[in-house]
């Protein structure tokens, strides 16, 4: 196995397969039951940059090519988190306990460094060898979350008609993809709701970084990388009344791939409209809307930091379920 591997520049088909094999043989023995995504999902993945980040990939091969380790480095690139960079690595479970985890990592480490960031963030799953192989280093968990899931068939009775409750002064209002453009303005805006969140600093938002306000273009850029993922994206957001201002959004994706559960992205309410029950409201209208949308949608599921507890409220009133516990790892870098 070579020692110091070279990141990929130019992944042909059969990397994108190898990578496949190790996500696949990683994910059965780390996540039985889990949606394995299709090479075609894996390649878009990994080879379309994020509307604020580019990555950098490693493939290491063992001695008869066999695939080993994997691991996607993204490099931030929006105001503010140019000093961030994420690691999601992987080793194959054949290959575990034998160095190449250690080895990569200090590959992707010194490349990161190289790259001028100041911090490396990793996320495992709680009680998992990731955690006890980050024990063995300078990582410090930054973050607890739960990955909670709601399946549609479970949504209690009542929260099917809390759509139709009167929010004065408010209206709801959904799209797919790209924001129409008179939402625009008033939508990148809503975005900084994001940026107070939890643990924002550690993950920024998914689709669009906070700062964004004024930002139109960032916000429809961030659409569009969902887009040419082939996955689709749908907001749903709550409007003033009195000055057309987006109160708020909620944002849901749903991947052909993902064996009918939809990944929930960001939900944020501006600062000036907090308390007002509107969280929950635009996500029972999410609920409702997503099976007209795509059928083929059974479950949703959500990423919920431990200490905020008025999503965490929200979720568990939607009748979202604990699935499991993640760990978002942070490590400092020297400064070059
Ligand atoms: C975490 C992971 C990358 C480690 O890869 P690896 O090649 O097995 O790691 P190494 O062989 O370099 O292990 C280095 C040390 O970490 C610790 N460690 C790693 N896995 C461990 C486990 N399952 N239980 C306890 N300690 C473990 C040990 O101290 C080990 O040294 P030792 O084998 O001499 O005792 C691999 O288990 C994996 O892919 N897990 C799933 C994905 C994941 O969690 N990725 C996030 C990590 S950034």
């Amino acid at each position: 196995m070579a020692a110091n591997p070279s990141p990929l520049t130019a992944p042909t088909a059969e990397d994108f397969r190898a990578w496949h094999r190790v996500w696949s043989a990683a994910l059965a023995h780390d996540r039985p039951g889990d949606p394995v995504p299709s090479v075609d999902a894996l390649r878009a993945q990994l080879t379309q940059d994020g509307s604020d980040s580019r990555q950098v990939l490693w493939l290491v091969r063992g001695s008869g090519q066999d695939p080993v380790a994997t691991a996607a480095l993204r490099l931030f690139t929006a105001p503010g988190r140019a000093h961030l960079a994420e690691v999601d690595m992987t080793v194959h479970p054949a290959h575990r306990r034998m160095g190449a985890g250690s080895r990569l990592l200090a590959t992707v480490t010194e490349a990161a460094t190289e790259a001028g960031r100041r911090t490396l963030a990793t996320r495992v799953i709680a009680g998992t060898s990731g955690e006890s192989f980050l024990a063995t280093r300078d990582f410090a968990p930054a973050l607890r979350l739960g990955v909670l899931r709601l399946s549609l068939d479970d949504i209690p009775e009542p929260i099917g008609k809390l759509p139709d409750l009167p929010h004065p002064g408010y209206r709801l209002t959904w799209w797919e993809g790209v924001v129409p453009d008179e939402l625009a303005a008033g939508f990148a805006r809503a975005k900084e709701g994001m940026a107070d969140m939890p643990g924002g600093e550690v993950l920024g938002t998914v689709t669009g970084a906070a700062g964004a306000a004024g930002n139109e273009e960032r916000v429809r850029e961030a659409a569009r990388v969902v887009a040419r993922r082939g996955e689709r994206l749908l907001t749903v957001a709550a409007v003033a009344e009195a000055d057309g201002a987006v109160a708020g959004y909620t944002e849901l994706v749903l991947d052909a791939d993902a064996g009918g559960v939809a990944q929930q992205y960001d939900t944020a309410v501006l600062a000036a409209h907090r308390g007002r029950g509107l969280g929950l409201w635009m996500k029972a209208a999410m609920l409702r809307l997503v099976p007209t949308v795509d059928p083929a949608i059974t479950a949703v599921t959500t990423d919920n930091a431990d200490d905020n507890r008025h999503m965490l409220a929200v979720n568990s009133a939607l009748g979202f379920r604990p699935r499991r516990r993640v760990v978002i790892y942070r490590l400092k870098l020297p400064v070059r």
